[in-house]
């Protein structure tokens, strides 16, 4: 295992240096990044100095460096976790058989395709936020945007390195592809419909972060199973990162929350709008909006794609390893909801073909530990409101439940309920308009706008009023 080479123009610790062919690749798809970042990237920030963290290294203590970079000078490198001696594949038709160091010839269309998939959402996510900046709520939380959007870059990177090394000239063009879909974008969108909708607020933003990102967790968590293991290595090292994106999502809507909370105090009031605020009634419904558009990223409850990938060893379960069955599946099953009739009722699947809903359930329980959290600061505050996930079926578009209405409680309705009640459930254009309307850039160090709380502490031991973005040079 090379340690990382910090000298050469592309940071890594692949030993790239000894293979020319493909560092000259990579040197060539560097530029190209490079102008989609300033294209795509953070709007208005290019030039200013920005408190970062930097993978320096991929051991415990020392992947993480502080320091100000400038966004397009940050050191976006190519990194894998340490191998691990002897790893086995540990599901499917290959179980028990050492990992593959190659792809395997027979799978290569289908893990492409995986891998693909995992890296289009990266340049995504940093394309919906590119206008983000202008309206930051604070230094403190412009900075962490930016440190998720650097990280997402650093993603693309890692998909990119995989197409590159291991995929040939068809991993070549799709490396280029990457670089030329953009979200939302009518001829050439996004792959995943969740990367396509706009980010327009910092509300969206947290939301986004919490739901849509964490089901990127748990696609990573499960593509890390896989047999190929140059695939887990860097999967498992891009989690890490995942971490604080997760983070960043769930403090920032806390911190809304305990904001609103405080103002219905002191007010004594639930329409905390006029103070400032956002109210619990338009939190639930962004909440309503965000998860049900990231429950449809896991796929269909049923899926042939999803018992292949696991089969054929390329895409495991989340946790496989810690899990205590035969890991093949062939006679299991998994009990699902779906929708029957008017009913929504349980079904023992087959396990193979159900695995989405798998992963969807891990996901789901991880959404409901956040949400619970947020409870808490609503209840420490005496306030008797509760925030929920709604229903799994709610607002679908894919699967069983996107051919019918459910409500937020899992009833099936009538078209003409849905229509009388779709204002009560999702975001209508009159809260994202106030929403918009508090969206006003607070930039002094240690000043927050009035509808979001401060965090309970700085970046890296730092106080809350340290200039995580030097705003001093401005770019013209
Ligand atoms: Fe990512
Ligand atoms: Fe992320």
């Amino acid at each position: 295992m090379a340690g990382v080479d910090y000298l050469e123009r592309i940071p890594n610790n692949v030993n790239l240096r000894d293979d020319r062919r493909l560092l000259r690749a990579l040197e060539e798809w560097q530029p190209r990044f490079l102008d989609w970042w300033k294209e795509m990237g953070p709007e208005g920030f290019q030039a200013n100095e920005v408190y970062l963290r930097t993978a320096v290294s991929v051991d415990r203590d020392g992947w993480a460096q502080f320091g100000y970079v400038k966004m397009p000078e940050y050191r976006w490198g190519i990194f894998l976790a340490e191998p691990e001696a002897d790893r086995r594949i540990a599901f499917g038709d290959h179980l028990g058989k050492p990992a593959w160091p190659e792809v395997p010839g027979e799978y290569r269309g289908v893990l492409r395709r995986l891998i693909v998939t995992q890296g289009d959402t990266e340049p995504a996510s940093v394309e919906q936020q590119r206008h983000l900046g202008r309206t930051c709520p604070s230094l403190y939380d412009l900075r962490n945007l930016f440190q998720v959007n650097v990280e997402e870059g650093r993603h693309l990177w890692a998909m990119v390195y995989l197409l590159h090394a291991y995929f040939g000239r068809d991993g070549r063009e799709e490396a280029e592809a990457l670089l030329q879909r953009r979200s939302g974008d009518g001829d050439k969108p996004r792959i995943l419909g969740a990367f396509n909708e706009r980010t327009p607020d910092w509300l969206s933003f947290f939301m986004f972060c919490f739901f849509t990102d964490r089901d990127g967790k748990y696609q990573l968590a499960s593509l890390q199973e896989s047999g190929f293991d140059p695939l887990s290595r860097t999967c498992r090292f891009m989690l890490t990162e995942e971490a604080h994106h997760m983070f960043v999502g769930e403090m920032g809507v806390g911190r809304i929350v305990q904001k609103t909370c405080e103002l219905m105090r002191q007010h004594r009031t639930d329409d905390v709008r006029r103070h400032g605020g956002i109210d619990l009634a338009t939190v639930q419904r962004y909440i309503n909006f965000h998860y049900s558009v990231s429950l449809d990223l896991f796929g269909s409850e049923v899926s042939t794609n999803a018992a292949n990938a696991f089969t054929m060893g390329l895409k495991g379960r989340f946790e496989e390893t810690k899990k205590d069955d035969d890991h093949r599946l062939v006679d299991a099953t998994y009990p699902a909801l779906c929708l029957e009739g008017d009913r929504v009722v349980t079904r023992e699947l087959p396990a193979l073909t159900a695995l989405n809903e798998r992963l969807r359930d891990d996901y789901i329980a991880d959404c409901q530990r956040g949400v619970d959290r947020w409870n808490r600061t609503i209840k420490e505050q005496g306030i008797d409101v509760e925030l929920r996930l709604p229903h799994r079926g709610f607002h679908r578009a894919i699967g069983s439940f996107g051919e019918a209405r459910i409500s937020p409680d899992g009833r099936v309705i009538t078209e003409a309920e849905w229509d009388a009640r779709r204002r009560e459930w999702l975001p209508t254009p009159e809260d994202a308009q106030f929403v918009a309307t508090l969206m006003r850039p607070a930039v002094e160090p240690g000043r927050f706008a009035g509808w979001i709380a401060p965090p309970a502490r700085g970046i890296n031991g730092l106080p809350l009023d340290h200039e995580y973005v030097r705003l001093t040079r401005k770019e013209t």
